[in-house]
């Protein structure tokens, strides 16, 4: 799909209903706030093709594993985010026939995704089938400034008729799970009730237990005075709505103010739910929702400060990357070390909305430049917490003493990953986790985490990594067996160097760490290791020795750092000679074939030098660059942005641009034709690293901030702001050079091309 949505600096817009693509539409005009998201369904009925998506982060349900061949060591579930009630719905029926955009005419259809303010508009005309012709205009939005709330604003004018308008605002928690594994519904209803303007529906989810209580408040005018609610309770299981009938007169505005509120029991006690749902719809109801949206546009510009990117000379450029951070925000804003973000964040049920390693990976890097510290130090809190399970996990699958196994997919640290190949194999996921450490600490210089936290996440998944390997008497070194790396196209290989690599590194660095932190703070060091069990002499030693016997397939000949064991045993094709029609490889290969292929899903041996750049010279990473990229057929959004930043480096500034509109516009565009399961929230952030740490060539060098910038060709300028240390800088690199100005905070001695600069 081709710029299906037209472009604007700062809005998203769909001009005309095209119901086939009504799913993308709605995963791309999703909205959240962290707290809670929502696909961007209708607020009316609508009996077309569509996927209703309402969340609450968090709130998750533990669906029975189901695979053909069970096999030990699989978890006994995957957790998923939970389709919960429907806060959006307003029934409307109009003389007696009920508004459905998908049985009836529509013209003037418009959606608007405003990024700036940070709320959804939509418009409509429709002609039921009655004659009866309407003008619809909805605004909604998910509040940051009270991220349990949401609001709309429902106006809907006769244009042809005077006559019954029927509005029936209301609650719906029936609701499933597209992807539920059994067809079961995983809600349970533990009251409700129904007043003139007020209702709610209380629910528990099955087996996990999290009540929630999702209601609402409305209220009504006509031609702008205020309407005396009188309403018709209407209920059934799990559903409350209050109808309300008015003589509409032709020409004049009716509109439906409806305010709601999603609490859990994550945040309250279960007892206290419904009293505090009360409170807070109160609470907002009183502001009243033009003060809400205004708290809504500073809440935005607030985020927008921090972290905006300004592209001048391509509008959509510019969209697509302010959709890549609108989304991001809307998805994680770090207030609850609970919460994670799922691949595909409240816009779909793809992946479950569990955690991947995309969050260590990619995510990282954004949240660390582009908010406070405290919100990627939640994310690494997020895995502390977790550790105990990470090593329950590894217990499972036979390690000991403490070794800890981060799992591929999780919600509240449980493995819920059934694939063989990928639940027991893709462990260089422990390595991205000790990775975001160093990334963290490297960026922030909070060295105290390390003390407080870091080093115990350090050891258990170093522990581990000493456990995973085999003495190789023939090669007299340490190998890998059975794992997969990033590129999931090759599964059950040998000595992956991306994980041989990361593991020596994860075990280097905890060394460093547990050195550093004894120097620190000797009695907190003790502790920790009597806490723990570490045997320091021991375990050290052992770690030494793997690290400096560690065994990394390479080939002499063309000087490249092998991908794995006997990868150029593979038939070496190149991707630009595969057969467009045979592409993309998942969908039209049998698995055998891909496997059996050199083909590479994702960045895997570049996912390493991108990494650790700084130990390669940049004839050692040309050379993997050349070698890899041309066999690697990016079919993860995941994939493209490391191959930009790495091409930024080697100075290959057209292939830079070429690779980052390739993960800029993916959901715009649908490049990938999935758009309609969710937007690719994680791979959002590989679009901002394309452009902070590709174009702008941002690094952290010796604790101070380092930029190598480049303009892409089509670009008349682009500028971004990042944070520092306490400090907001705005980088700008335009036709005549680079300027890097303080916003705020302390002035900072930078780098820009190696040369050191003050910005005061
Ligand atoms: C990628 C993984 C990623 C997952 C979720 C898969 O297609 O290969 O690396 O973690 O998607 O984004």
């Amino acid at each position: 799909m081709k710029q299906y949505f037209e472009i604007d600096e700062w809005k998203v817009i769909e001009d005309g209903f095209d119901a086939h693509r009504n799913k993308i539409a709605e995963s791309v005009f999703s909205l959240g706030n962290g707290r809670m998201g929502q696909r961007a369904n209708f607020e009316e009925a609508y009996s077309g093709e569509t996927l209703q998506g309402n969340y609450v982060a968090g709130v998750y349900y533990p669906d029975k594993t189901r695979v053909g061949w069970w096999k030990n060591g699989y978890p006994e579930y995957f957790a998923k985010v939970l389709n919960a009630a429907n806060w959006i719905g307003i029934d409307v029926v109009i003389d007696g026939e009920q508004l459905d955009l998908a049985k009836c005419e529509v013209s003037n259809f418009r959606r608007e995704l405003n990024m700036k303010e940070g709320y959804l508009l939509r418009t409509f005309n429709a002609k039921l089938n009655n004659g009866k012709e309407v003008k619809v205009e909805s605004i909604r939005f998910c509040s940051m400034a009270d991220d349990e709330a949401g609001a709309i604003k429902y106006t809907i004018t006769p244009v042809n008729f005077s006559g019954e308008i029927k509005l029936t605002p209301f609650i719906d928690g029936d609701v499933v799970n597209k992807d539920s594994n059994y067809d079961e519904k995983f809600w349970d209803e533990v009251g409700k009730a129904i007043g003139a303007d007020r209702a709610y529906v209380h629910q528990r989810t099955k087996k996990t237990g999290f009540e929630v209580v999702t209601g609402m408040h409305f209220s009504i005018s006509q031609n702008g005075q205020p309407v005396q609610i009188q309403s018709n309770p209407i209920q059934h299981e799990k559903f409350v709505g209050c109808e309300v009938l008015l003589n509409a007169k032709q020409g004049e505005p009716v509109t439906l103010i409806k305010y709601a509120a999603n609490l859990s029991s994550q945040n309250y006690k279960a007892e206290e739910l419904v009293a505090k749902f009360k409170e807070t719809i109160t609470r907002v109801s009183a502001k009243g929702f033009d003060t809400m949206l205004k708290e809504q546009a500073e809440a935005w510009a607030g985020k927008w400060k921090h972290n905006d990117i300004i592209i001048e000379g391509d509008v959509a450029a510019q969209q697509a990357i302010r959709f890549n951070i609108f989304q991001l925000n809307q998805t994680y804003t770090g207030e609850d070390d609970r919460l994670n973000i799922g691949p595909k964040g409240f816009t779909g049920e793809k992946y479950g909305g569990s955690t991947y390693w995309d969050t260590e990976a990619y995510c990282v890097p954004f949240y660390l430049a582009t908010a406070d510290q405290k919100v990627t130090r939640n994310l690494l809190l997020y895995r502390y917490k977790q550790l105990g399970k990470a090593i329950d996990n590894a217990k499972l699958l036979g390690f000991k003493d403490g070794a800890a196994l981060y799992p591929m997919v999780t919600m509240d640290g449980t493995e819920c990953h059934n694939e063989w190949e990928i639940t027991f194999e893709e462990i260089h996921r422990n390595g991205a986790i000790a990775f975001a450490i160093y990334n963290y600490v490297r960026y922030t210089g909070d060295e105290a985490y390390l003390a407080d936290y870091g080093l115990e996440v350090l050891l258990g998944i170093a522990r581990f990594w000493s456990q995973r390997i085999t003495w190789s008497e023939d090669r007299q070194k340490y190998v890998m067996l059975g794992v997969t790396g990033p590129n999931e196209y090759e599964n059950n290989i040998n000595n992956n160097w991306y994980t041989n690599t990361l593991a020596v590194w994860c075990m280097k660095y905890a060394l460093d760490v547990a050195g550093k932190v004894k120097a620190a703070d000797a009695s907190k060091y003790q502790a920790l290791v009597g806490r723990i069990n570490f045997d320091e002499a021991k375990e050290s030693d052992r770690f030494k020795d793997v690290i400096a016997k560690m065994y990394y397939p390479y080939d002499e000949k063309q000087q490249v750092f092998l991908q794995q064991d006997g990868y150029l045993d593979k038939e070496q094709i190149l991707v630009k000679d595969l057969p467009a029609a045979d592409r993309p490889l998942v969908q039209k290969w049998s698995w055998d074939r891909i496997l059996r292929s050199c083909f590479i899903k994702q960045a895997d041996v570049l996912q390493g030098i991108y990494f650790f750049e700084d130990n390669y010279d940049i004839d050692t990473i040309k050379r993997n660059f050349d070698f890899y990229e041309p066999r690697t057929v990016h079919e993860s959004s995941l994939s493209p942005c490391v191959h930009a930043i790495l091409a930024a480096k080697l100075g290959d500034e057209k292939r830079a641009y070429e690779f980052y509109l390739r993960t800029s516009r993916l959901d715009l565009d649908d490049y990938n034709h999935d758009t309609e399961d969710g937007c690719h929230i994680t791979s959002m952030a590989g679009t901002w690293m394309s452009v902070v740490e590709g174009f702008g060539g941002m690094r952290v060098r010796d604790g101070k901030l380092s930029f190598n910038p480049f303009l892409p060709e089509k670009w008349t300028s682009f500028s971004f702001n990042v944070g520092f240390r306490g400090t907001l800088l705005n980088v700008k690199v335009s036709k005549n050079g680079t300027e890097i100005k303080k916003l705020s905070g302390n002035g900072l001695t930078i780098l820009i091309g190696g040369k050191e600069q003050s910005v005061n």
